[in-house]
């Protein structure tokens, strides 16, 4: 056995007999390696390179975890940037009557909406909430997510936040990040006092969170949150220390993009209204652009301008904004082939925007998102022998294997290993 550079212990973790690695590495499209290999220490990727130079570059431990992809394709692990994964009830019921004509917003005015969540999540204990998001989380693990942002929303108190922050957290080998998103739709006990409630966000809520989300969103748009509700909200919370994410211009030009662009959030997401001049602002302003292609899929709405966000300059992510109420979907896969057929990406850009764009979108793209050399071994194995085929073949599962942190936990299509693992 060779020794490894550096006196570093050998690699405990080894990829080989992939068709192609779709590495995301370079400055656009998928840096494509054929024929390539991969290994790593410690959770970390060490060595990637042609497969025939594996022997003579790498040392590997005996005891190493060798995956064979059997003329496969391998891509990074896909990062969800954008979700609500936290919650209890269904709305169901709603979702037919939105087919039958009623608007989300007549929903929401009506009671329903993001409310009747509220009333369903704060009914539920911590461990029947934690129990539901476990088996959501093996879901976007067995579809190939292994990065997941999630956010509170339907607690709006402090205590019902905490609970479903903690629910975030539930032991599982998805990698988490949390964001607090207690502006996402006025109680009731504040029906008529918005301010109140901003109020009670800004004194009690973020100070009290604030070891428990890296995040803080607002749903800022028509029948939410104002501008200037939600600029008290993201000034207060930068105060804090958290990054800024905003919910913007998704129901109607509302003002959230260039609310985004003036105090600094990481990410606008939504923008299905936004202009040039908003892509501008959050050009300048370096905001990536998340894009939910699930949610207009689900409203019968427009899409986002995603190819003018790319011509502009933008770094573009997607996500699922997997949630009961506008995008039931826990599949990246499925939101890269609407991102193609209609939103007119590209496959590699909506590739590169599900993996290393997303990584952006929640700060991560140092360590998720690309195939590269000291990032975490975080990788799908499809079954197909090109990626292309993740838009070709669309609506089901082409994830056979999954690895994260240079362990396998997914193999042949189930979970294998949800005991191991950080949380949030
Ligand atoms: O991103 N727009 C606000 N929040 C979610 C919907 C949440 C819900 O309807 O429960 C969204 O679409
Ligand atoms: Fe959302």
């Amino acid at each position: 056995m060779k020794a490894a550079p550096g006196g570093a212990r050998p690699c405990d973790f080894v990829l080989r007999g992939a068709a192609e690695l779709a590495t995301m590495s370079g400055a656009d499209g998928c840096g494509l390696l054929t024929g390539g290999a991969l290994a790593a220490r410690e959770g970390r990727i060490a060595w990637i390179g042609p497969e025939r130079d594996l022997n003579r570059c790498v040392a590997v431990a005996g005891d190493a975890i060798v995956v064979d992809a059997e003329g496969a394709a391998v891509l990074p692990g896909f990062v969800d940037p954008h979700t609500h994964a936290v919650f209890a009830g269904s709305r169901a019921v709603e979702y037919g009557e939105r087919l039958a004509g009623r608007t989300y917003t007549d929903i929401l005015a009506g009671g329903g909406g993001i409310k009747a969540t509220v009333r369903a999540t704060r009914a539920a204990t911590a461990e029947q909430l934690a129990a539901l998001t476990r088996r959501r989380l093996d879901s976007f693990l067995l579809h190939g997510t292994t990065t997941l942002e999630i956010k509170s929303g339907y607690g709006l108190t402090l205590a019902d936040e905490h609970k479903m922050l903690a629910a975030a957290a539930v032991e599982h080998p998805l990698r988490r990040v949390r964001t607090f998103l207690g502006a996402h739709a006025v109680p009731d006990e504040f029906a008529g006092r918005a301010d109140d409630y901003v109020e009670l966000i800004c004194r009690e809520m973020l100070p009290a969170l604030r070891s428990e989300a890296e995040f803080v969103d607002v749903f800022c748009d028509i029948g939410a949150f104002t501008v200037e509700q939600s600029r008290r909200v993201l000034l207060a919370a930068r105060r804090l220390g958290y990054g800024l994410k905003i919910h913007a211009d998704e129901l109607a030009l509302s003002g959230g993009a260039r609310l985004a662009a003036d105090v600094g959030c990481v990410s606008a997401d939504h923008l299905v209204h936004a202009t040039w001049e908003e892509i501008a602002a959050l050009q300048q302003a370096a905001v990536v652009a998340v894009a939910l292609p699930g949610t207009s899929f689900t409203l019968g709405a427009a899409y986002a301008p995603a190819r003018a966000f790319l011509e502009a300059g933008l770094v573009l992510a997607l996500a699922t904004d997997f949630n009961p109420g506008t995008s039931y979907c826990e599949n990246m896969q499925m939101v890269v082939a609407l991102a193609c057929q209609e939103m007119h990406l590209a496959p590699e850009e909506a590739l590169r925007a599900a993996t290393l764009g997303a990584a952006a979108a929640i700060g991560r793209q140092d360590e998720v998102g690309s195939l590269e050399v000291g990032k975490r071994c975080d990788l799908l194995v499809l079954d197909a022998d090109t990626h292309s085929e993740l838009q070709y073949h669309w609506g089901v599962n082409l994830v056979r294997g999954v690895v994260v942190d240079g362990r396998v936990v997914v193999s042949d299509g189930s979970v294998v290993d949800s005991q191991v693992g950080d949380a949030a």
